[in-house]
């Protein structure tokens, strides 16, 4: 079974020796309010049954229960773990002792345990019921991607009581990524392989296609490349593009007639830079763009640039971004955001990817 380790704290499987632990954190008044199978006074026999049931259900190979302890510091102080494990679907709960509240311990393990869900047991909804008085399980879900589907009317039933819930879920959606390389690139360059692996683990499909470069680079040569891959563009796609690959999508958009979700422009540009390379850059850059037109053809822009690349002028950036409408990231020294400034792997541009995935 499984260790997930955070910076902080580790989860892992339930095993004897834990009842103490379990008696500790959830016979609280404050914990277990919110929990609606959790009895209160929560007694012994109850932390060994909690005990058993995890260690039991940790040796099924089909599992319909999957629970981590929270460990910190080598002690058990919370736990978080899936229910009702079916069809692909699961529900999530947790709880954790009063004196490690709003520390972000839950926030973090929320989303490890998400991930896991998604990526290992390759769940496609996983839902949480909350009281709705509980505010801070609601936070907790929303930081994590969760969404406010409606309110349940007596969904709970605690100490005889029926009380509603919030019904929150996440579903896995697969989208569809091409990355566009630069000049002088190729698809293995700088942090696209990188990038690819990380977004398939989740379940998405990556293409990374080659395009000629810096012999027979052109515009209509990049175009007849892309070309080959228009079946996989539509309103859950996003292009990712660095450099003069990102000029490439500024074209592709404006032209292509397509509508897509995303698109990650990395240190790109969508102007002639004064530089040696205009030459086989211009019949991407050389001309005017529709900005107009490009925005109404993906839902959201996102640009990332740094204050000292040697090639593009922050200044730059920020009239890309502007034209777009695009949040704009600049990275602090992030030279040219590829592999000679370090970027083989591109972790910032993945949370963002991920975030409006
Ligand atoms: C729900 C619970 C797991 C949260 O654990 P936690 O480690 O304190 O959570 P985090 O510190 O990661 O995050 C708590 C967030 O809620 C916010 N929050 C806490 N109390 C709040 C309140 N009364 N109103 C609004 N927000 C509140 C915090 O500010 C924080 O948000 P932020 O990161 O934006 O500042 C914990 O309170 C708990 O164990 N409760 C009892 C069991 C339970 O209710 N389980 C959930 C059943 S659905």
């Amino acid at each position: 079974m499984q260790v997930i380790k955070s910076k902080s704290f580790i989860l892992r499987q339930y095993r004897e020796g834990d009842e103490t632990a379990v008696l500790r954190y959830m016979n609280d008044r404050d914990v277990s309010k919110y929990l609606s199978s959790a009895p209160y006074p929560y007694k012994i026999k109850d932390a060994k049954e909690w005990v058993k049931k995890c260690v039991r259900a940790g040796r099924r190979k089909k599992k319909k229960f999957l629970s981590f302890a929270i460990e910190l510091n080598g002690k058990v102080v919370g736990g978080i773990g899936f229910d009702s494990i079916e069809r692909r679907e699961a529900e999530i709960g947790y709880a954790l002792g009063k004196k490690y509240w709003n520390k972000g311990i839950a926030s973090e393990a929320l989303k490890l345990v998400t991930d896991f869900g998604l990526e290992q047991l390759k769940l496609k909804r996983i839902t949480a019921h909350v009281f709705p008085q509980n505010k801070a399980s609601s936070r907790i879900l929303e930081k994590n991607g969760y969404k406010l589907e409606g309110l349940l009317k007596g969904h709970h039933s605690k100490n005889g009581k029926l009380s509603d819930a919030l019904l929150y879920a996440k579903n896995h959606k697969s989208m569809n990524f091409i990355i566009i390389h630069g000049v002088y690139a190729n698809p293995e360059s700088n942090w696209f392989s990188w990038l690819k692996k990380e977004l398939e683990s989740k379940g998405h499909k990556v293409i990374v296609p080659k395009f000629p470069t810096p012999l027979g680079q052109s515009l209509e040569s990049w175009s007849r490349v892309i070309k080959k891959y228009e079946s996989n563009v539509g309103g859950e796609t996003a292009l990712i593009g660095h450099s003069l690959g990102a000029a490439f999508i500024l074209s592709y958009l404006e032209g292509s007639g397509k509508r897509i979700k995303a698109a990650f422009l990395v240190a790109g540009f969508h102007k002639l830079l004064a530089s040696p390379y205009d030459e086989i850059n211009k019949s991407f850059v050389g001309g005017k763009f529709d900005w107009e037109k490009i925005k109404n053809s993906c839902r959201n822009f996102f640009v990332f640039a740094s204050d000292n690349d040697q090639y593009i002028p922050l200044d730059l950036s920020k009239e890309l971004a502007q034209n777009l409408g695009a949040k704009l990231k600049v990275i602090h020294k992030g030279g040219h955001l590829n592999m000679q400034a370090g970027y083989s792997k591109f972790p910032d541009l993945l949370d963002c990817i991920l975030g409006a995935a």
